[in-house]
């Protein structure tokens, strides 16, 4: 309910206004965001592999609304991916690029499948050339039939790209059984949108119980688990798991993103796991920033509380 009432309050253009313009949203972005540039995110990079940490980059901005804008935000990742292999950091995967479907077109009214399909063969080419790999974000419950068609049809070039599954989604146990292949690289999160009930579940302890069941199908299998999450008590199941399964420290990541529980990142790598970072960086922050904000009430208080202290 509260999660329903926050997606509201941030899909509201007068609130939408007041936090892109407060001169407060910048420490607040900073936090979770690494900049408005590729030099910020080389930056960031570079610090967090520097601290043993794997990273994935993303580039902000969804919901593209024109081909050519669609074309530019590909674009984007394939200048981005040119300057980590020539910094050396896109080496054996070390730092990657995650891309959202609806940034490289995935909406658009006319041909959005088509359109975004042929973006991410841009990039996913120049990741190949550049040594490392693409992950397509999963984005809200009408989007997952699209991105898993597109997933399927640019693995027979690309069968190292990675893809998104969402523990809400009562369809993902089976999702995560049928995507456990070798080679398959897949992110396990609970999801960040918005979803009904009949596709959905909506209690964090459902939520989390599906979390282990997808885990587990993923485990039985002989794909590359990529663990996203901050929770606790998931990271202790998934350490258990992991070993009880056999795997080695190699053969699965974690993966949290920037600004949240950057001390816990490193005691996962400091003890010999891989941990990737998922770094966004760009100046269109505002979808992305308000996710965090909804997961995490307290965020929300914050913000909003250095706002009337700072007006
Ligand atoms: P949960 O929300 O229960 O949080 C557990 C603990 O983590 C909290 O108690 C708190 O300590 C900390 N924490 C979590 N979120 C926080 C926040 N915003 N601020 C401060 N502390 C916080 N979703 C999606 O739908 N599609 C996608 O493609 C992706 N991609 C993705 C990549 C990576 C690398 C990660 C880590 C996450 C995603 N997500 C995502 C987001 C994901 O679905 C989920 O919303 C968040 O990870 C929060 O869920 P947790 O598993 O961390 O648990």
């Amino acid at each position: 309910m509260l999660r329903r009432v926050m997606m509201a309050v941030s899909a509201s253009d007068r609130i939408r206004d007041v936090m892109i313009t407060a001169p407060v949203a910048r420490d607040v972005v900073a936090r979770f965001v690494a900049g408005a540039t590729q030099d910020d995110a080389l930056r960031v990079t570079k610090e967090l592999l520097g601290q043993g940490l794997l990273v994935t980059l993303d580039h902000l901005g969804e919901h593209t609304t024109d081909p050519e804008q669609a074309a530019a935000a590909a674009d984007e990742y394939i200048r981005l991916l040119g300057r980590l292999a020539d910094e050396g950091h896109a080496r054996a995967g070390r730092a990657e690029v995650s891309v959202k479907p609806t940034a490289v077109g995935l909406g658009l009214k006319d041909h959005g499948e088509k359109t975004a399909r042929e973006n991410i063969t841009r990039i996913a080419a120049a990741a190949a050339a550049a040594g490392t790999t693409v992950t397509m974000d999963m984005e809200d419950q009408h989007l997952v039939e699209p991105t898993v068609r597109m997933l399927h049809e640019l693995r027979k070039d690309f069968p190292d790209l990675g893809c998104v599954i969402q523990s809400y989604l009562r369809r993902s146990a089976a999702d995560c059984a049928a995507l456990s292949v070798a080679g398959s690289r897949v992110r396990l999160c609970k999801g960040a949108y918005d979803a009904a009930e009949e596709v959905a579940y909506t209690g964090r302890a459902e939520v989390d119980r599906s979390y282990v069941r997808c885990l587990r199908a993923l485990l039985a299998g002989s794909g590359y688990p990529m663990l996203a999450t901050h929770d606790p008590r998931l990271i202790e199941i998934i350490q258990a798991q992991t070993i009880l399964a056999g795997l080695p420290a190699d053969g699965f990541e974690y993966q949290m993103l920037y600004g949240i529980r950057p001390a816990e990142q490193r005691r996962l790598a400091n003890q010999g796991s891989r941990v990737r970072v998922y770094v966004p960086y760009g100046s269109d922050w505002y979808g992305y920033l308000t996710r965090r904000l909804v997961e995490r009430p307290a965020n929300l208080t914050f913000f909003l509380r250095s706002l009337i202290s700072r007006r």
